[in-house]
């Protein structure tokens, strides 16, 4: 009897950008994944199910075995680090920029600023590597308004058209990292499944290179 495979997907544009990459192999959830309160989800394929995690359990959920295979923002794995887990497709949906931003007028060099994020770990590497000393300010959402009541100097954050920041009077004022979700394994699973999770692998990336070539 084949292994089965457990796949874990956040929803949102996840879930929405990864089902078109699986729907080809043969893999569609039986129910409404968006509207369904089950965190289960059989698919058409009854060797594979889908859990939903939040976005930032994803890798935890792998690494730890609960999910043989996730699919998680590159942003999500350079905050984590990204343990005990194999990323070996860079499946190319959910792009966006990692990003410092301000005011426009703000001035970042030659004093200690404040920067607020929920990208902790990230923007003390990114100011670290330039010897650039910040306080950070760990926030859980909505960093747009921090430099607008005078939490912070800067905020770093994901930007895809701008619109959040222009719509808040902010600007981008520096790339720190190109963003796109990428799938992980589970490093056991990909030892003791082998016969499973490496041809499910090779038939993902043939989906992505197809989509990527159009
Ligand atoms: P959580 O539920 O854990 O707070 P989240 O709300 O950040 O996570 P999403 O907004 O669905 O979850 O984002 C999931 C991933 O999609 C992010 O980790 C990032 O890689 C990518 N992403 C976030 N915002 C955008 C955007 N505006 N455009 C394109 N991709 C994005
Ligand atoms: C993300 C991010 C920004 C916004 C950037 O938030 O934290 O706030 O998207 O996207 P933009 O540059 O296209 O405005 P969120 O996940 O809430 O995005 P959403 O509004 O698309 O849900």
């Amino acid at each position: 009897m084949p292994d089965s495979v457990t796949i874990a997907l956040s929803k949102g544009r996840i879930l929405e950008e990864t089902l078109p990459l699986l729907q080809p192999l043969g893999i569609e959830p039986l129910e409404d994944p968006e509207s369904s309160r089950n965190l289960v989800l059989p698919t058409t394929d009854p060797n594979v199910r889908l859990i939903i995690v939040r976005a930032t359990d994803v890798p935890t959920y792998v690494a730890y075995g609960g999910a043989d295979l996730g699919v998680a923002g590159k942003d999500v794995l350079m905050e984590q680090g990204g343990h005990g887990l194999y990323e070996p497709i860079d499946l190319g949906i959910a792009r966006c920029r990692l990003m410092v931003a301000g005011r426009p007028d703000a001035r970042l060099d030659g004093r200690r600023i404040r920067v607020a994020t929920k990208f902790v770990n990230i923007t003390r590497r990114h100011f670290a590597a330039q010897g650039r000393q910040v306080d950070l300010i760990k926030l859980y959402g909505s960093m747009e308004l921090a430099p607008l009541v005078g939490l912070a100097d800067a905020i770093v954050d994901l930007v895809d058209t701008g619109n959040t920041l222009r719509a808040n009077g902010l600007a981008p004022l520096e790339q720190i990292a190109d963003i796109s979700s990428r799938l992980v394994v589970n490093k056991a699973s990909m030892k003791l499944s082998h016969g499973t999770i490496r041809p499910l692998l090779e038939r993902i990336e043939a989906v992505v290179a197809k989509q990527q070539n159009r």
